[in-house]
Parts: structure tokens; C-alpha cells; sequence
């Protein structure tokens, strides 16, 4: 009996863990996105092809603009791709990091 508690005990630890996001495995995750959302001043190579600003944003408000792309509620073709390859877990850490650092 004691030993199912530990396992149950550790069980929810590690997904209250998950919820919040690893901002180390986020960073890994949004690396593909920098190309777009790291630049100084915002935008991307393209003239005038305006980029929204990430980082200091909050973690929620990352996490359900992503999965608004993923489900196709928001509508953007290229955020739309890159979210439809990202998972809850990944959105998560993702979130955890833009909330975590300051580009401008
Ligand atoms: C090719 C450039 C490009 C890449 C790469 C890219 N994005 Fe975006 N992203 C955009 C553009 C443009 C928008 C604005 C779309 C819109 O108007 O809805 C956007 C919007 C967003 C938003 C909503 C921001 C807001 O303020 O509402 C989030 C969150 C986001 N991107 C996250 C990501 C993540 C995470 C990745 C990597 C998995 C990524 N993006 C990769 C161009 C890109």
C-alpha cells in the first residue's frame, strides 16, 4: 500500500512538473521558430512581413494561442504547420521558455 502512494505521489509531481513546462526543453523546441520570433526589431527577412514578439509574453497566453493554430481555430498557414507538429508536452515547454526570456 505504501509503495502504490509513493508511486501516486511521484505520478503527480511529475505531471504537475509537466504543466508548468521546462523552460531548458522549451528552449530546445522553439529553436526552429527563432528564425521568425528571435529577430531584433520582429520581423523576418522578408520586407514588411511582420512577426508577433514572443518572448515575455505569458506561458497561457502562448499555450492556447499554439494550440489555437494546432486546431485550426486561428487561422495562419505557416503557424498552423509549425504547431500541427507539436505536441501538448511541447507546446508547454515552448510556452515556459518565450515566458522565460526578453527579445527585443
Ligand atoms: C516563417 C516564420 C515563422 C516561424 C518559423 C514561426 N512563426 Fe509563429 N508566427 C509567425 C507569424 C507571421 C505570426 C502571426 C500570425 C497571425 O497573424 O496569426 C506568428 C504567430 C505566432 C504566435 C501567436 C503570437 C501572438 O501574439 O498572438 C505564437 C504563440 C507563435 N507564432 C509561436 C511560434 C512557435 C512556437 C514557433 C516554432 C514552433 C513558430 N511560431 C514559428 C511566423 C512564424
Amino acid at each position: 500500500m505504501k509503495k502504490i502512494i509513493c508511486l501516486l505521489t511521484t505520478l503527480v509531481i511529475a505531471n504537475l512538473a509537466l504543466a508548468q513546462g521546462d523552460s531548458g526543453i522549451g528552449k530546445e523546441k522553439a529553436f526552429t521558430c527563432m528564425g521568425c520570433h528571435g529577430q531584433a526589431g520582429i520581423r523576418n527577412a522578408y520586407p514588411g512581413y511582420r512577426v508577433p514578439k514572443l518572448g515575455g509574453q505569458s506561458a497561457e497566453y502562448i499555450t492556447i494561442a499554439l494550440k489555437a493554430y494546432r486546431s485550426g481555430e486561428r487561422s495562419h498557414p505557416t503557424m498552423q504547420g509549425h504547431a500541427a507538429s507539436l505536441s501538448d508536452e511541447d507546446i508547454e515547454h515552448i510556452g515556459a521558455y518565450f515566458a522565460s526570456i526578453q527579445n527585443d
